[in-house]
């Protein structure tokens, strides 16, 4: 039987798992034990580090794998490549993976080739106060390695500037923090599969965030409403930002702003799926695509051309209850509904919510046309 090394084991990839196991594969799970929902489904867990490479390749040298993936996390794709490498398997070059899991080196890449980029610059001591007279307000500050939202915050005026740094600080992997100018406007992603250096787009994402100051998503619709001209500028731009960020192989989602006068400001790009089920769930449910099985078949060397369906729409809503003790929750089943889970048990603490892991609960829908949200599909009540 064929293997196949899977990084990471978080909820966000147990859609990968399950599907490797429905091609036949043998799957060899590496990920620690804490939250390692994929555990379970796995024919073979370690419960190691993500970030420990070499005990990986240790084991990847036994089990000798045909493929190394992971569709979660930046962390993971720095171990996929070097296992990659190790194995002459594929993935994308170290040199990518530098660029694409740092937001200040992907910035500073982006800008140097010419992408439409907000003002930013690196946060160093001292305090450059010159440089910063160059950015505008408001700007938002956050560190250069993480994802989720941790430690992004929005700041109006230069007296919060200083609480901002330091929370980015406490939550980057490097303690480096990058501050940059805040982009209004909608909020799109762009979901992408690329084969030896060629790109395919699979889909446009239209993102719902709570706003300001932590900009959490609260829904996701595809595909993006979006008039040809623009959706034509966007294709060019992602297309240009992964050939920039040199990646060849396998998922990307990038992340882009698009002001009231249609001027495109790209975010970030992530070498991986959209989370948010953006990429295992809602993609296939809009366009009949199995990304999955997609991206599994290029890390095995295999690959077909999309064939895309565009008549469906597809979106996830997530709830965010009010702050409190979780104390009921109530589905009003509704046609076009075709997943909830509610993340939280009765009797567990509601905060005031700060980043997308916090959310409680969420559904995802598929219809013929965009249905009108909802607020009575999911009700969790709080006291
Ligand atoms: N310069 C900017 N202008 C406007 N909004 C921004 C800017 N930078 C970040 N944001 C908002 O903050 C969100 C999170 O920022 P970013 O994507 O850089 O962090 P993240 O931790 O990778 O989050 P995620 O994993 O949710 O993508 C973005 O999706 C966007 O809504
Ligand atoms: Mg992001």
């Amino acid at each position: 039987m064929s293997r196949i090394a899977i990084i990471g084991a978080s909820y966000l990839q147990l859609p990968l798992v399950v599907k490797a196991k429905e091609m036949g594969l043998e799957t060899h799970v590496f990920a620690w034990e804490q939250g390692a929902v994929c555990k379970e489904a796995a024919d073979y867990f370690y419960p190691i580090s993500v970030t420990d490479i070499n005990s990986i390749l240790d084991i990847c040298k036994k089990i000798k794998p045909i493929g190394v993936i992971s569709i979660a996390s930046d962390i993971a794709s720095v171990t996929v490549n070097h296992i990659a490498d190790k194995f002459g398997l594929i993935g994308n070059s170290f040199e990518s993976t530098r660029l694409s899991t740092n937001k200040f080196l992907m910035r500073t890449e982006f800008l140097n080739n010419g992408l439409p980029c907000p003002r930013f610059m690196k946060y160093t001591e001292p305090f450059n106060s010159k440089l910063m007279q160059e950015l505008n307000y408001p700007l938002i500050v956050k560190p250069v390695d993480r994802s989720g939202s941790r430690g992004v915050t929005l700041v109006n005026e230069f007296l919060h500037l200083n609480a901002a740094i330091k929370e980015a600080e406490k939550e980057s992997f490097s303690n480096t923090v990058i501050i940059e100018e805040f982009i209004d406007g909608r909020e799109i992603s762009v979901e992408t599969i690329s084969w030896e250096g060629c790109h395919y787009i699979l889909q446009y994402t239209d993102k719902e965030t709570t706003g300001k100051p932590h900009f959490i998503e609260k829904a996701q619709h595809q595909p993006a409403k979006l008039a040809p001209e623009l959706k034509n500028k966007i294709y060019q731009i992602v297309k240009h930002g992964l050939d920039t960020l040199k990646i060849k192989y396998g998922a990307s989602h990038t992340e882009l702003k698009i002001t009231p006068d249609d001027e495109v400001f790209i975010i970030e790009t992530g070498p991986r799926m959209g989370g948010d089920h953006i990429g295992a769930r809602l993609v296939p449910l809009s366009t009949g695509y199995d990304y999955l099985k997609a991206v599994i078949n290029v890390s095995m060397g295999k690959f077909e051309e999309p064939k895309l369906l565009d008549d469906k729409y597809s979106g996830i809503y997530y709830i965010f209850p009010k702050p409190g003790v979780l104390n009921a929750v109530e589905f009003n089943n509704d046609e076009h509904i075709v997943e909830y889970d509610v993340l939280i048990n009765i009797g567990e603490i509601v905060e005031d919510i700060k980043d997308s892991s916090q959310r409680a609960a969420y559904y995802i829908y598929q219809s013929d046309y965009k249905p009108d949200f909802n607020p009575h599909a999911l009700i969790l009540t709080t006291r």
